[in-house]
């Protein structure tokens, strides 16, 4: 009997950070020979070809494939942080039988690629398990949110058992109400992301193993955990630091590799290649997240009245419930331009590797926390929601590199905070900073945690497709 040829299909959350998350891994699966399709929403590819090398960069790997659906809203929808419930049910509805077709066909295109031997997906399509199952097709999920906030999730349905939820007390004394990812919920049972959070627990032990972007030295203890769920856990991260590795490792270009889904805009670079090292704080709240005008007055002042230099990510959409806040942002930065530098969207990895960059005022998003924990910057924190919220504290009291600011977003708290990371104590976060990022560097590098564990994912896929 012909055996097919490993052939994974690998289909991210149709957002900014999950986007470049999986495209980093697909990268790596390319370099190790696997055949790889990349299913993207037509929405979303648009904008990455827009605004990314990406096309000409995958057209070295002869055996990677781009292919699209529609996400089932019309054009003219946002997709913003409101609408995200809406767009994951309606990507449900065309994914399903897309996935059904894919995995039934001999072959992916229906004429010259063999057949898909193992999906991909993001572990919040947690359907994808169900229908890799149904038709005898192995699905590995990629979590792409934090591991600790996974656990949580893990975590949820003993907490109802044992009614801790609605809370009681925190979990083990580190986690307090407010760190909880739903924490302002009161009824788990009928809110849809939680629900949608408990049939993803539900589908890991269905599935063939579990994808994390993390390292054993960063989170060992809560990968223990983990495995007690989905003995095969792969912790294969930082995945963006893991590319450049193998890339450099077979002395390949690493060159300019965005996948960002808006423009960058590299003045910032040249804005910082005239700042004193380590003098700016980085202020960025990802793809998604948005602030009230008064917050975003309350980190101006903060930041401003601190003295310190800041560069800052304002996207175009960052203001809660307002159309657009150009004119606001404009007249704030008139006033304070040696200090400060305003753009809508930056080369985050760059910036954060750049010199001048002392530290982070992050909402914690995964990607962020692991592109800083890379550079060695230690962060402030202002969670927004979801796996920010425990992330954040695991910032502020485990990995300790960092201020979780939490609930009150005012200039005082803001100035002391920036101070204190930037000047009072910022040998010792500085430390534990790069002791963190050489812990990550290891991981990546021949013989490291992440590089044996990302060997043993491509074998497992490898031996998937026999
Ligand atoms: C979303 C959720 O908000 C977050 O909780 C979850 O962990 C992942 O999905 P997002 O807001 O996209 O995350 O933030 P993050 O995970 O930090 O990813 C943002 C990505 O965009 C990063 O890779 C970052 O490098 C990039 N970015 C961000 C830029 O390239 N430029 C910018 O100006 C801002």
């Amino acid at each position: 009997m012909d055996h097919p040829s490993p052939h994974v299909l690998l289909f991210p959350l149709p957002i900014q950070s999950p986007i470049n998350s999986m495209l980093h891994l697909a990268e790596l699966f390319c370099l190790a020979g696997l055949q790889v399709t990349f299913l993207n929403t037509n929405h979303n590819q648009k904008l990455l070809l827009r605004h990314t090398n990406v096309e000409s960069r995958f057209r070295q790997y002869p055996r990677f494939r781009f292919r699209t659906i529609s996400d089932g809203l019309p054009e003219e929808n946002p997709r913003s942080s409101v609408q995200f419930g809406e767009l994951i049910s309606s990507l449900q509805a065309v994914a399903e039988p897309f996935l059904r077709e894919i995995l039934l066909s001999s072959s992916s295109d229906g004429v010259t690629e063999p057949p898909v031997t193992c999906v991909i997906p993001d572990g919040l399509f947690y359907y994808a398990v169900d229908i890799g199952n149904e038709i005898g097709v192995p699905v590995i999920p990629f979590d792409t949110i934090s591991p600790c906030c996974l656990w949580v999730y893990l975590c949820i349905p003993k907490l109802i058992q044992a009614e801790e939820i609605p809370f009681k007390a925190g979990m083990q004394g580190l986690l307090r109400r407010r760190d909880f990812p739903f924490y302002r919920l009161i009824d788990y049972a009928t809110d849809p992301y939680c629900q949608i959070a408990l049939k993803e627990v539900e589908s890991i032990p269905r599935s063939n193993g579990l994808i994390l972007n993390t390292f054993e030295d960063l989170d060992g203890p809560l990968l223990s955990l983990i495995r007690s769920h989905c003995q095969q856990t792969y912790a294969i991260g930082p995945l963006h630091l893991h590319l450049k590795t193998k890339l450099a490792e077979k002395r390949m270009p690493i060159s300019a590799s965005s996948n960002s889904l808006w423009e960058e805009d590299h003045s910032s670079i040249q804005w910082l290649d005239a700042q004193p090292i380590e003098s700016v704080i980085y202020v960025s709240f990802g793809s998604m997240a948005t602030l009230s005008k008064e917050e975003i007055l309350e980190f101006w002042h903060g930041l401003v009245n601190s003295g310190i230099r800041f560069l800052w990510v304002m996207r175009s959409n960052l203001l809660r419930g307002e159309e657009s806040n150009h004119q606001f942002v404009k007249e704030l930065s008139e006033g304070c331009k040696e200090r400060a530098y305003i753009v809508s969207w930056a080369p985050q990895e760059k910036v954060l590797a750049h010199s001048a960059i002392g530290g982070f005022l992050t909402h914690s998003g995964w990607n962020s926390t692991m592109e800083s924990i890379v550079q060695g910057k230690p962060m402030i924190c202002w969670a927004v929601y979801v796996d920010q919220r425990v992330t954040s504290r695991f910032v502020g009291e485990v990995w300790k590199i960092g201020v979780d600011m939490k609930d009150i977003c005012d200039r005082y708290i803001i100035e002391k905070m920036v101070k204190d990371l930037m000047v009072t104590n910022r040998d010792e976060f500085k430390k534990s900073a790069e002791k963190l990022s050489n812990l990550a560097k290891e991981s990546v590098g021949d013989g490291g945690s992440s590089y044996n564990a990302l060997q043993c994912l491509v074998d497992d896929v490898k031996k998937l497709g026999r």
